[in-house]
């Protein structure tokens, strides 16, 4: 038995997409267990290029179970279409299955997020709109529409009607929008029911029933550890737990269960959306590493901003995540550089140096990066496949990350093909 969580330990899209569809090779089961169609994971298996947002990174490999776990919240309308998209390339989605407490994303949801943005002004988030964080927001009040309740067309219309005879009101009062007419809504939902049904399962019983039987199962997080609701950069985070512990509660499992964690960084950082991010790196470095880095954000297009790796913060995400390995991934794009910072602590408004991470936000919003310079391998490195083909300067790189953070690199990106990596340390090994 083996139960491996895959974790981002930045502020997403740090490439766990790849990873997951890497290690899923050998997995039986891998289930996602939070976040929503907020997440854009890109897979790429030769030239064929697959961007799922809610289905798991799982999923192209026959055979393997998929899940979504009731920690995360669903637009059926996406994933009815995410399903359609797979299913035309010929992916077969049978083995997918979904949790019937997972919460469904409606259209108020969209509306009230993308609207709430506009009125924070320059407060803003920065969030995808894709509705994520109003539906946990009803999740918490409770007063959410689940999806088992798209199985009950009596159940549906109630929570439908007395959904929207407060989400009207706001609409209308607050948000100067047109209110949402329940029959169109009713019937709408209804049509994805029929779609979904055949997906749904007790998920939790499942994946226990799979460890029991000594399978492997892999949870794959969606966003990352800076963007986690409670340990995160709040407020300019995510409105889910992607930390590992998240993965308990978000598929029903118990924490003795858990026998791994990888925590997956890129060789650098990125953020999408607003929030403090101390290894920013100047305008014309920022756009350097974007475009040769690709750092387009996946759902909403946005350009990600873009830094240098930030030890600090890693430190942090392998403390909060409990990591036992790392994959550092997109080491290739710093080939273009000769030489590369290395942020390894804060200098804080009081004057004082620290190598862990605030606790405190304002100390966070002010810190001044403290950087040590490591020297660029100026090479490609695309086709590497063994540690000790890469350039002493790359080992190097790597292992200033370990020693720094205290967790071993187990696998290391050069590309975005699922065969551009180096794998170090046999992440599945015992399992
Ligand atoms: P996720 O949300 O964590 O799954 O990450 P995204 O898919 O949003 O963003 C990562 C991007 O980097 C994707 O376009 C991947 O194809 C790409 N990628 C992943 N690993 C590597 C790598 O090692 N090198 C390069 N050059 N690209 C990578
Ligand atoms: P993956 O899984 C990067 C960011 C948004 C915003 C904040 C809140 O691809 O790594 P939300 O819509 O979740 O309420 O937005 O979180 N964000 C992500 N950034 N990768 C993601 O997912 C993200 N999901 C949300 O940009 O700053
Ligand atoms: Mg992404």
């Amino acid at each position: 038995m083996s139960c491996c969580v895959i974790v981002g330990a930045q502020w997403g899209d740090e490439g766990k997409g790849k990873i997951v569809d890497l290690l899923a090779e050998r997995a039986d089961v891998v289930a996602r267990y939070q976040g929503g169609n907020n997440a854009g994971h890109t897979l790429m298996l030769g030239d064929e290029v697959y961007k799922l947002r809610l289905v798991p990174s799982g999923i192209l490999y026959p055979g393997t179970t998929c899940v979504l776990g009731s920690g995360c919240v669903i637009d059926p309308e996406v994933l009815i279409e995410e399903l359609d998209g797979l299913e035309q390339r010929g992916i077969d989605t049978s083995g997918l299955r979904i949790s019937g407490n997972a919460h469904l994303i409606m259209p108020w949801h969209r509306i009230i997020d993308a609207d709430s943005e506009l009125m924070l002004g320059s407060l803003q988030i920065g969030t995808t709109r894709r509705g994520v964080g109003p539906a946990y927001a009803d999740k918490a009040s409770r007063v959410g529409i689940r999806v088992q309740d798209l199985l009950d067309e009596k159940i549906l219309r109630a929570k439908i009607q007395t959904a929207l005879s407060v989400k009207n009101v706001l609409l209308r009062k607050i948000y100067h929008q047109r209110p949402l007419d329940k029959e169109a809504l009713a019937e709408a939902t209804r049509g994805y029911a029929e779609r979904v049904r055949p997906y749904v399962a007790d998920t939790s019983l499942l994946i226990d029933q799979q460890l029991a039987a000594g399978r492997k199962v892999l949870c794959e997080g969606a966003q990352g550890t800076l963007l986690d609701l409670d340990h995160g950069t709040y407020p300019f985070v995510t409105s889910s737990n992607p930390i590992a512990g998240g993965a308990c509660a978000g598929l029903g499992i118990g924490p003795t269960r858990i026998t791994d964690v990888l925590g997956v960084t890129k060789a650098y950082v990125t953020r999408v959306g607003a929030g403090p991010f101390p290894s920013e790196a100047d305008e014309e470095r920022s756009q350097l590493i974007r475009e040769h880095g690709g750092e387009y954000g996946t759902v909403t297009g946005r350009e990600r901003r873009c830094g240098w790796i930030d030890l600090v913060a890693l430190r942090f995400a392998a403390r909060v995540n409990g990591m036992t390995q790392l994959a550092v991934t997109k080491l290739d794009v710093l080939s273009i550089f000769e030489r590369i910072e290395v942020c390894v602590a804060y200098r804080l408004p009081d004057g004082s140096v620290t190598e862990d991470f605030p606790a405190h936000q304002s100390d966070f919003h002010h810190a001044q990066p403290v950087y040590e310079q490591l020297e660029g391998w100026n090479a490609d490195i695309s086709g590497v496949r063994a540690m000790s083909d890469l350039p002493p300067a790359a080992q190097a790189y790597l292992a200033e990350i370990e020693r720094r953070v205290g967790v071993p690199v187990g696998i290391v990106g050069v590309g975005p093909r699922r065969d551009q990596t180096v794998t170090v340390r046999d992440f599945l090994r015992a399992a």
